[in-house]
This record gives structure tokens, sequence and C-alpha cells, in this order.
């Protein structure tokens, strides 16, 4: 026996050194082996772990409406416009995706967004204000006959009279929201043909939500990717509507590309620009890297609507194809195509990042980036959003109308009508999850460098310590021998 290594050193040796070759080899691929685990826990499928939050979002949502108060309409248009915010008036939104439908083939997922809002008691005023502002309906109305021959436009002129129509109307709050108001011209916009009003539905009340509380209509039907196939992220929009393409616009502006809010791309540096598809604007918007910051222990850069991402063509070319004709003015997006043709624009709250120009036409705008901006702010190796502001104003294009009366000597602007926010905010478990989450991704490779270090030494002591035993059995008997020597009787 003595001399020979026994079978089970080898075998604990050979062990640890493959052991320690495989954690060497997690060690280096760490970050490849948790993105692959990571996109295999996020992709989408009615068993996956993202699955139910995708459903229904268990973080409470509020939408938020400021209402612009026209204080001196009496006086208009000698006087520019005053606006008074009023609000938040603010509603516990709830939200869930239904006709949920499977296309395992082609690794996408369609559905629809059924939305419910409550009025919540929080809010700075009731649904009882008193609040006025534009009349709507008779701008639209005038704005869709400024292709119309003199004789139409003069018939316009007096109907608009006879109906009692002016500049502005008085409604309270829940009327101009969800609860919608009637209006004589409505009434008579339903025994029109189609053509005249753009191909919108016939309405009987008018209110901007009007219809939307428990609908499956706001948002669309909406397809998008489950990030099944490999190298693919979820929740990246492939059909609004049924189509590929956006009707509204031509050549790349017409391209439907984008994350619809709930997955964003990982590893994303200041370089990185964040695609979102945004139902409400009809349109993929662009969002550039603004800051970098820490909130709750996490560091997140933030990506924003800034000057380029909402511009005409002035400061950025690509957008020029969104204008549809005259590129009116910077920091504003025509949105009258995918709104049955009516003077909607949209623009950042109080025209933040707007032309001057804008500002010039109204009084009581204040743009303030820090309240006004639209925002994500992502912990950038994962992806996660931490903090979102979503917030846009909602404008009616005037245009003077020589054979409008009522709008014979209206200055060519865009009138504030009224602004929402809709503010997310990672909660207290996610952001414990998400942080621990980091510190295995982080800290894993030197985990399995440890590890391949330690399994290293076992192999190691494995295959030196026989040697070992063997020299000093050999010292043992070499002393045995010399006290032999010293005591030889
Ligand atoms: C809105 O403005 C009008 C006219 O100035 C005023 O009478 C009304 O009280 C205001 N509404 C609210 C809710 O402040
Ligand atoms: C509430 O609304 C009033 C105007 O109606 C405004 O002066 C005040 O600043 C608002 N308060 C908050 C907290 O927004
Ligand atoms: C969509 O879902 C709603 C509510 O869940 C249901 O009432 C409706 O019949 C569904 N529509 C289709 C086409 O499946
Ligand atoms: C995915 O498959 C469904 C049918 O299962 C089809 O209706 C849909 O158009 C497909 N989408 C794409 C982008 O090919
Ligand atoms: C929306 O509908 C729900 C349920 O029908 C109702 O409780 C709620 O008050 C409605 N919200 C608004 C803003 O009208
Ligand atoms: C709102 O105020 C206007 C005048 O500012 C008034 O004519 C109208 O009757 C009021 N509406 C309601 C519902 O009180
Ligand atoms: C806005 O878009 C519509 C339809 O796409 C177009 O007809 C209109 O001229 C545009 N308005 C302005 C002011 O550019």
């Amino acid at each position: 026996m003595r001399g020979r290594t026994p079978r089970w050193r080898w075998i604990v040796a050979g062990g640890g050194a493959l052991l320690a070759i495989a954690a060497l080899g997690a060690a280096l691929a760490w970050s490849a082996i948790f993105d692959s685990v990571l996109a295999s826990q996020l992709a989408l499928s009615p068993t996956s772990r993202s699955y139910q939050n995708w459903v229904a979002p268990s973080v409470p949502l509020y939408f938020e409406v400021y209402l612009f108060n026209w204080t001196n309409a009496e006086k208009f248009p000698l006087e520019k416009p005053n606006l008074v915010q009023l609000g938040p008036y603010r509603f516990r939104e709830h939200r869930r995706h239904v006709n949920i439908t499977w296309h395992p083939h082609n690794g996408s997922v369609s559905y629809r967004n059924f939305k419910s809002w409550v009025f919540d008691p929080t809010s700075n005023g009731t649904l009882q204000d008193n609040i006025t502002t534009l009349n709507v309906i008779a701008a639209s109305a005038v704005y869709r006959s400024r292709f119309w021959g003199f004789f139409q436009q003069k018939g316009l002129s007096m109907g608009l009279a006879m109906f009692g129509q002016h500049i502005s109307v008085s409604k309270l709050a829940r009327e101009l929201l969800f609860e919608g108001y009637e209006d004589s011209l409505l009434e008579l916009a339903k025994s029109l043909p189609p053509s005249t009003t753009g191909g919108a539905p016939p309405i009987d009340r008018f209110g901007w939500f009007y219809e939307r509380n428990n609908s499956l209509d706001s948002d669309g039907f909406m397809e998008v990717t489950t990030g099944q196939v490999r190298g693919t992220l979820p929740g990246q929009i492939v059909r609004w509507n049924h189509d590929s393409r956006l009707p509204f616009y031509d050549g790349e502006c017409s391209r439907l590309s984008g994350s619809v809010g709930e997955f964003l791309p990982r590893d994303l540096d200041e370089d990185s620009q964040l695609t979102m598809f945004i139902p409400e604007l009809c349109r993929t918007v662009a969002m550039d890297y603004m800051e970098s910051g820490e909130y709750a222990d996490l560091m997140y850069h933030k990506y924003g609507i800034s000057l380029t991402s909402f511009d005409n063509s002035s400061l950025s070319s690509d957008n020029a194809c969104f204008c549809n004709g005259a590129c009116a003015w910077g920091g504003v997006m025509n949105v009258s195509a995918c709104r049955f043709g009516s003077p909607s624009f949209i623009t950042l709250p109080h025209f933040l990042h707007g032309d001057p120009q804008l500002l010039d036409m109204v009084t009581g705008m204040q743009p303030d980036p820090e309240k006004h901006s639209f925002y994500f702010a992502v912990e950038p190796r994962l992806g996660i959003p931490l903090d979102v502001a979503a917030r846009f104003q909602l404008n009616i294009y005037l245009e003077p109308n020589p054979n409008v009366a009522l709008y014979e000597d209206v200055p060519r602007m865009l009138f504030p009508v009224f602004w929402v926010q809709q503010r997310v905010l990672i909660d207290h478990t996610a952001t414990q999850e998400l942080v621990m989450v980091r510190s295995i991704l982080d800290w894993g490779a030197t985990a399995c460098a440890g590890a391949a270090l330690a399994f290293a030494a076992i192999a190691a002591i494995a295959t030196c310590f026989p040697k070992t035993k063997h020299k000093t059995d050999l010292t043992a008997e070499k002393l045995k021998e010399d006290e032999l020597k010293l005591n030889p009787m």
C-alpha cells in the first residue's frame, strides 16, 4: 500500500478540477447566463412569472387631468386668452389586458386594454367646477370647412349663429371629462353625410373622455411580441388595429415600432434611445438620454421627450413626415389625422420645449421641466422603469376664416384645453426585489470566481496531500532508524 495514492483522492482531485473549470466558466459567462435566465423569466406566456402583472398591473395607477379655465373669454380676440390651470382632477385607474390571443408561431400576443376610472376625493377641485373653455365643437366644424366653397362656408356661419354657438362654452368638469354634454351642432352633424364630419362616428354627447370609461377601445387593438423568440424583447408593438403600419403618415413615419411601455431594452447607456409606441399620439416617439441619478438605492438613467424627439423638421429632419403638411410650430404634434380630422394638436404641458410663439399667444402658461416633462427613469442594466411620468397637453388649432363670422378675427394659434399626467413610481417590495436581482447580477461572477478558487484549492490539496503523507511516512521511518542508530542498545 505504501507510496500509492488511494483512488478516492484522484476522484476528489479530478472532480475539484472539473468544478473549478465549470465555476470559472460561469464567472466569465455570468452576464450572458443571467441575461438568458432573465429573458426566460420575462417572456410572456400564460404561465410565465411576468404574466400576472402584465395582465392586470398591481401598482396603483392614477390619471390626473388639469383643465384650463378661460377667464377672459368675453374679451376674445381683443385680449390674449388668459388660462388658469385647475386641478388635478384625479382618477384611480384600473386597467387590464383582455381578449388575449396567443400567436405562438409568430411569437406574438394580441389584446385590448380595458380601462376604468373612479374619481378620487384627493383631487384639488370637484367634478361640479364650472369651467369656461373653447367651444371645441364649433372650432372643429369651422376647421373642417376650411376647404369648402364660399357659399357653404357662409351657410356654416349662419348655422353657427342660428344655433347660438359662441367662441367659448361654460361646462362642469364632469361634463367636459367623462359625462359629456349635448349640443345642437352634434344633432345637426348626425344628419350630415360622413364626408363633412371626417368619417367620425355620430355621437350624441361630447366630452374629452366620453364613453372611454369601462371601454375596450381606448387604446385600440394591440399585437405585441412575447419575447419567446431568442434575442427578442417582450412587449414590442407588431400591429396596431390590425395594421402593421401607421395609416396616418407616409415614409419612415408610418413605421410601427417600439415598446408599449411595459418592457424596455436592457443594457441602456447614455447614447441609447428609448423608442416607445404611444397610442394617444398615434405614433412612435424616440426619447433621448437626459440625466442619471439614484432612486431608492438603484441607479437610473432618465430618458425623455426632448426638443428634438417631438419636433418639426427645423431641428430634426426625421420628423418632417409627421407634419402632414406645413410643419407649423416646433414641439407640436399634429394628431388631426388620427382624430377624425379634428384640429387636435398635442404638446408637452404648458408648451414646454415648444416654439416661443405658442407661449406668446396666450397668458398663464408656466412651463417647468420639473412638472411638465415626459420621461422614463430606468434601471439601465435590467431595463426596468423606476419612475415614469407620461404627460401631454391637448390643444385646438385656430385660424381666421373670413367667411365665418365667429372666426373672422381669431388669430392663428394653438388654444390649450387640458393636460394629463400619469405618474407611476416603483413600490417598496419591487424595489427590494430589484436591489436583490441587481446584487445577484453584480456579485454572481465574483461568487463563481470564488467558488472556482475553492474547488481548485480542493483539487490541489487532493493531489498534493498523498505525496506529503508519503513523505511524512518516510521521515517517520527514517526517524525511527535514526533513533535505532542513536540507541544501538
Ligand atoms: C372659471 O372662470 C370663470 C370666469 O372667470 C369663473 O366664473 C369660474 O368661477 C372659474 N371656475 C373655477 C372652477 O374656478
Ligand atoms: C389647487 O388649485 C388651486 C386653483 O384652483 C391652486 O391655486 C392650487 O395651487 C392647487 N393646489 C395644488 C396642491 O395643486
Ligand atoms: C373581449 O372581452 C370582453 C370582456 O372580457 C368580452 O365581453 C368580449 O366578448 C370579448 N370580445 C371578443 C371578441 O373576444
Ligand atoms: C400572427 O399570427 C396570427 C394568426 O395566428 C395572424 O393573425 C397575425 O397577423 C400574425 N402576425 C404577424 C405579425 O405576422
Ligand atoms: C366609471 O365606471 C365605474 C363603474 O361603472 C363607475 O363606478 C365610475 O364612477 C365611472 N367613472 C367615471 C369617472 O365616471
Ligand atoms: C357656469 O357658469 C356660467 C357663467 O360663468 C353660467 O352661465 C352657467 O349657467 C354655469 N353652469 C352651471 C351648470 O352652473
Ligand atoms: C394637420 O394634419 C392634417 C391631416 O393630416 C392636415 O390636413 C393639416 O393641414 C395639418 N394641420 C396643420 C396646421 O399643419
